[in-house]
Order: C-alpha cells, then sequence, then structure tokens
C-alpha cells in the first residue's frame, strides 16, 4: 500500500474504531428506528458536506467521477422508503460544523473518509438485509453503496489520491477532522 493510504488508515484507526464502537450497530437491539434515526443523522451530515465537496472546482477535476461518488440521493431513497418523504427530509436538521475543505488536500482527507464508509458499508448493508429485511429497495440503498463495483471504485478513488500529490499533513488533518466532526454530529457531547 502506498505510504500515504497508509498513514491514513494508521492516523484515523482510533477515530474509526470509536465510531463503530458508539454506533454499535451490531447490538441484538438494534431496531428500525434506531435505523431509521441513523439515517436521518447521517442525511444531515452528507447533504452539507456533499455540496461543500461538489462545489470545489479542484475536486472535480481530480476526481471525473465525484458525481457518481454522491451518496445523498441513497440516502434520501432510503428515507423515503421508511416513510420520510421529500417534503419532510427538507426540514430535517443538518450539520453547521463542518470540516473546511477549503481546498484540494483537505476535501481529498474528507472524500477518503465518506468514500472508506462505503468499504464497511458492504458489511453493514448485508447485516441489515439480514436483521432488519431491508434490501437496497427500502431501506438499505445508502450501505449498498456501490455494491459490486465497491472495489473499482475505491480503487480508483485512491490511485486518484496518490496521484494528486496533495499535502499529506493537509489531507489526513481534514481525514482527522472529518471522523470528528461525524462524531459530534451523531453524538453531541
Ligand atoms: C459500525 C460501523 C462500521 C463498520 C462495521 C465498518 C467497517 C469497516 C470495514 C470492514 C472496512 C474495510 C477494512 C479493510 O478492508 O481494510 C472499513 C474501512 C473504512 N471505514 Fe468503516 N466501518 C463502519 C463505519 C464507518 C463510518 C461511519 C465511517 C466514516 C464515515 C467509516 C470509514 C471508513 C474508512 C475511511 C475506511 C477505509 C480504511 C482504509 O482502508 O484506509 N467507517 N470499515
Amino acid at each position: 500500500m502506498n505510504s500515504i493510504l497508509i498513514t491514513l488508515k494508521q492516523t484515523t484507526r482510533p477515530h474509526h474504531e470509536r465510531l463503530e464502537k458508539k454506533l454499535d450497530l451490531f447490538a441484538p437491539d438494534f431496531s428500525q428506528g434506531d435505523y431509521l434515526r441513523l439515517l436521518i443523522a447521517f442525511w444531515g451530515f452528507y447533504r452539507p458536506i456533499e455540496t461543500r465537496l461538489t462545489g470545489l472546482p479542484e475536486l472535480r477535476a481530480c476526481m471525473p467521477d465525484m458525481l457518481r461518488r454522491i451518496k445523498l440521493p441513497l440516502l434520501s431513497a432510503d428515507l423515503r422508503a421508511l416513510g420520510v418523504g421529500s417534503d419532510a427530509q427538507e426540514q430535517l436538521p443538518v450539520c453547521r460544523d463542518l470540516p473546511v475543505c477549503d481546498g484540494l488536500a483537505a476535501a481529498l482527507g474528507c472524500l477518503y473518509v465518506l468514500e472508506g464508509a462505503s468499504l464497511g458499508g458492504q458489511v453493514i448493508s448485508r447485516h441489515f438485509n439480514h436483521s432488519l429485511n431491508l434490501n437496497a429497495h427500502n431501506g438499505t440503498a445508502f450501505f449498498t453503496g456501490y455494491g459490486a463495483a465497491t472495489g473499482p471504485m475505491w480503487q480508483a478513488f485512491t490511485t486518484r489520491l496518490m496521484a494528486a500529490g496533495a499535502d499529506e499533513a493537509a489531507l489526513v488533518n481534514s481525514a482527522c477532522e472529518t471522523f470528528l466532526s461525524l462524531e459530534q454530529w451523531l453524538y453531541p457531547p
């Protein structure tokens, strides 16, 4: 693995582990209500952060398939399937305390976290397929993400990230900030 990928993975590992533990998605009593609340919270995070990322021309230039990587439509579809219609979604709270993402390095660090989540999403969607009887058409579109294309999409992302030559410290710092921002949004102090 390329050194920046190793550094990203190692530096963010404590954030990932803490979040995974707090989410506790595999708890036997994790209910459909808990799942809906989780999707609502993710919607409130992805909505502003994806708007910010897609508004950066330098990121669009570095990541030509950026629009395909947007997850908000999947979250919206899941919410609709679980009874939260489009009008109701517009009333949902959104996170205002976002990572800065003011340049290519920071944007890539942020995107690393969002793209990485789709790796874990493969395990998570399979779990909810069984435990809550949900599938990609009725509630797990977000966690299913790219589905069978997850490996190639991650490969393409990491290849472009490595080729970007972005400042490593800014990249890693932004990835950590993104994890922290999400954690604080999901679990306010
Ligand atoms: C209970 C929840 C979660 C589980 C079970 C989980 C599980 C996983 C798994 C299995 C991988 C793949 C590891 C590998 O193939 O090397 C992974 C990678 C990753 N996950 Fe999660 N994940 C969870 C939540 C999240 C969340 C909420 C985020 C961020 C929004 C996230 C960000 C990442 C990142 C950035 C990676 C890539 C690590 C790397 O290889 O560099 N995960 N996760």
